[in-house]
């Protein structure tokens, strides 16, 4: 957007403390939900709304095709493709958090639980596992998991540290979100070439709205849409 010369507003939810500096303005916190975004459209008269957030932010999606329709702003979900499987894989696919704690099994296991924080909960319901935690920031609170090994770091991540790490910590098996892209699929390469098992939580049903595969793709609309 910037190189482009458009004018643009880019909004973070605020769950990470130092966000990555944008060659954009920035602004941080909730809307207030569908209505408070579409009344941030109206107010700042926003001509078009990118819906860029990780496919598992399914409620803010939810928000924006709510908030378009309300306004009448043209929307576009900028959706990388997701993650499938490859020779050599050993992925078990799940629909959802529950699932995946399920099929984490019985057995006392040493997981990397590469899902961010949010959803952390309902895995102590396997107290047995040792879990090894990456994330951005430290956390502030005490983790809902007894046995557990932080990693503080920010991806993009490679496949020769995630190896490394994997190693280091004696994963035994991995649950991942499958977000898509190439920022955080170096895990996945690492566990194929381990021979490790991925426990994949698919994505979360979104409403229709119009969906592009790449940023260009969304300059591409907007463009056409501007018809300069
Ligand atoms: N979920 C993940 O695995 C994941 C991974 C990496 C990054 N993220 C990013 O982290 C943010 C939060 O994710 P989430 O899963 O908590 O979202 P979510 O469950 O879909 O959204 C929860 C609430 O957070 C606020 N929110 C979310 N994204 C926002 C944004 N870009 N700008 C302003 N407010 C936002 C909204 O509050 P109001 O209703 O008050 O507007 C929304 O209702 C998203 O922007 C997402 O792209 C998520």
């Amino acid at each position: 957007m910037a190189g482009a010369g458009l004018s643009a507003v880019l909004s973070y939810a605020g769950r990470v403390e130092s966000p990555r500096a944008q060659p954009v303005p920035v602004r941080t916190g909730g809307f207030g939900g569908a209505e408070g975004l579409a009344g941030y459209l109206r107010t700042h008269r926003i001509s078009h709304l990118i819906d860029a957030t990780h496919p598992f932010a399914a409620q803010m999606s939810t928000n924006a095709a709510l908030a378009a329709q309300e306004t009448g702003v043209p929307l576009i979900r900028l959706e990388r493709p997701a993650w499938r499987p490859g020779p050599g894989d050993a992925w078990t696919p799940v629909p959802d958090i529950a699932e995946a704690v399920q099929a984490t099994g019985e057995t006392p296991r040493r997981i990397f639980l590469a899902i961010g924080r949010q959803h952390l909960a309902p895995f102590a319901a396997r107290p047995q596992h040792h879990y090894l935690l990456r994330l951005v920031d430290p956390p502030v609170s005490s983790l809902p998991l007894p046995q557990v090994t932080l990693e503080i770091a920010r991806g993009p991540f490679d496949t020769a540290s995630d190896r490394a790490l994997m190693q280091r910590h004696g994963i035994q098996m991995i649950v991942a979100k499958n977000a898509g892209g190439a920022g955080a699929s170096a895990k996945l390469t690492a566990a194929r070439d381990l021979g490790l098992p991925v426990v994949m939580i698919d994505r979360p049903r979104l409403p229709e709205a119009p969906t592009a595969a790449s940023p260009e793709d969304v300059l591409a609309w907007l463009h056409a849409d501007l018809g300069v």
